[in-house]
């Protein structure tokens, strides 16, 4: 009896196994199909028709082209689903398998249906409306997908799981976008300068120091000093990408001055730029294209030989767990291990691999951006930020009391 228990258990284990390999098999292959789509001619004619079926506000043009969207792109592709995973099972010859023909299938007849019937059934990707939360970072909820038809439709490729954008590199595309970064004539921001002219972005360089910044096309030089954050609203208006990058250590120093200087442009000021910028972000679109990028440091979680440096990097990391649970937009982080520069002689990573490793990773979605040869720094970071994260969602509200 326990014997046939047993078996019963371990088919029915091994049937689910099979059912969520499958699952995840149909989405890999729908965004892999989707993505061929933007680069094969051919099908690009196909599958420009459901493009073309929306507006910018996802309501649909017409009836008639969304019912042609449904023939050339949702049966076309749910059937070779169809097939694809038919075939899967038939050479595997795992009952499992079966879930993701049936997952399939519903695809296949739901498209069928809007086509025949033509019936306006949007799936919550194409839900119409305004976009008034950010692009979600485990799963595709309607903002994120708004990018793709949008923002760049040869990105943001994914329609449940961002797996295929993660390994394509399409998670976040930089392309002809403007960025403000701070900071801009130091080792980091100069690489950065560099790295991000190589997708045709606009760059405004904010600096304290604009002579030290040589004259280069794309890049607009914009002086600004501490106290005057908020006079950068409207340059921050036109601003898809806000990097927040400047910094300073002051080393063994503990006088009251250090004490003040480093919490004032290591803390303060980026935490009123980020309130600038956020203050320009309104309108229906802004949420899912506009973003900050602060740099705090591998400080946050790990010794610097700067107390003074720590504590100010610390407290702006801080700041920034925080302000991202307002969801107000996409905050990363950068957490970055020692690169040479002025303010770290001693630097083992040069400001050109870190600013390369940042838009690695930025472009795969990753919302905290760890580019060290630290390896304690990826467990400690993530520890404390998923259990300071969870703190101050429970015991913090949004908004004024
Ligand atoms: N180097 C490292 O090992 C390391 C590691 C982790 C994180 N970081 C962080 O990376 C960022 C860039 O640093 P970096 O290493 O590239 O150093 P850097 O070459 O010294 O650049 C820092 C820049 O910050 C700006 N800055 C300095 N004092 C300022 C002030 N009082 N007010 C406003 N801006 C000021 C300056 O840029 P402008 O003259 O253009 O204003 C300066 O060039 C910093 O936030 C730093 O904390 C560095």
């Amino acid at each position: 009896m326990i014997g046939a228990d047993w078996i019963l258990a371990k088919s029915f284990f091994e049937f689910t196994v099979w059912g969520f390999f499958s699952l995840l098999v149909a989405e890999v292959l729908r965004d892999s199909y989707h993505a061929l789509c933007h680069q094969v001619t051919w099908l690009a004619r196909w599958h420009n028709k459901h493009h073309a079926a929306y507006r910018r506000d996802l309501s649909i043009v017409s009836l008639k082209v969304y019912q042609e969207s449904q023939l050339y792109h949702d049966i076309v592709e749910s059937s070779l689903l169809v097939v694809i995973l038919t075939l899967l099972v038939l050479v595997v010859r795992q009952s499992g398998l079966w879930l993701g023909v049936a997952y399939a299938s519903t695809f296949l007849y739901g498209a069928s249906i809007r086509y025949f019937q033509g019936k306006v059934d949007t799936d919550y990707n194409h839900l119409p409306g305004p976009i008034d939360t950010i692009p979600s970072h485990w799963c595709v909820n309607r903002s994120y997908h708004w990018r793709h038809h949008f923002d760049n439709v040869n990105a943001y490729y994914s329609g449940v799981f961002p797996l295929v954008d993660k390994i394509l590199g399409t998670g976040l595309s930089l392309k002809g976008k403007t960025f403000a970064i701070t900071g801009a004539s130091g080792a980091l921001g100069q690489a950065l300068i560099a790295e991000l002219l190589k997708y045709h972005g606009k760059i405004i360089a904010l600096t304290t120091s604009p002579d030290k910044i040589p004259a280069q096309t794309g890049v607009k030089v914009v002086p600004w000093q501490l106290d005057n954050e908020t006079q950068l609203q409207d340059i921050l208006e036109k601003v898809d990408i806000l990097i927040i990058n400047h910094g300073i250590n002051v080393y063994t120093s503990r006088t009251s001055e250090s004490i003040n200087t480093s919490y004032e442009v290591n803390t303060f000021s980026a935490l009123r730029l980020m309130d600038t910028f956020l203050a320009t972000v309104k309108g229906n679109e802004a949420k899912a294209t506009k973003e900050i990028w602060v740099n705090t440091s591998e400080a946050e979680v790990s010794p610097a030989l700067s107390p003074l440096y720590e504590l100010s990097k610390r407290a702006l990391g801080e700041i920034v767990t925080l302000k991202r649970l307002d969801e107000a937009c996409v905050i990363r982080k950068l957490i970055l291990g020692p690169f040479k520069s002025q303010l770290n002689p001693y630097g083992v990573m040069t400001a050109s691999q870190v600013a390369k490793g940042i838009l690695f990773f930025a472009q795969r979605d990753f919302r905290d951006i760890i580019v060290t040869i630290n390896p304690l720094t990826y467990g400690l970071f993530s520890l404390k930020e998923t259990s300071t994260g969870l703190y101050y969602r429970l015991f913090s509200k949004s908004g004024k009391i």
